[in-house]
């Protein structure tokens, strides 16, 4: 990130992100160590639903139960940041 911009990413509150999780909204966000996601797209989040894992919230402290790195984020857009 270039430090002469401001930043470009909003900050989004958990009640906001929690819309976003396939089901009240067409959109499937997820937040992970403070940064929203949109993973919208991706075929395996489907409905917002990802094996027993939900979008909507932050889950970081559940990609300890998953077989993959956080890599998996890499290719998703970045939405904002989760207000701390
Ligand atoms: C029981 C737990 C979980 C299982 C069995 C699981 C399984 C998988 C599998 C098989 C894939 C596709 C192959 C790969 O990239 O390795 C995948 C992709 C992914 N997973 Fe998980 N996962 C779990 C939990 C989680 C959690 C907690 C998160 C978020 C913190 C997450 C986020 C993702 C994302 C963003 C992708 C990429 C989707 C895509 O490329 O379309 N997963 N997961």
């Amino acid at each position: 990130m270039e430090k002469d911009k401001a930043p470009s990413h909003a900050t989004y509150t958990r009640a906001q992100l929690a819309l976003r999780n396939g089901q009240d909204k067409p959109e499937v966000w997820i937040a992970y160590k403070g940064t929203i996601y949109n993973v919208s797209s991706s075929r395996l989040w489907k409905s917002g639903k990802h094996y027993e894992h939900w979008a909507g919230q932050d889950l970081t402290d559940e990609l300890e139960d998953a077989p993959h790195t956080d890599t998996v984020f890499g290719k998703f857009e970045i939405i904002g940041k989760l207000v701390p």
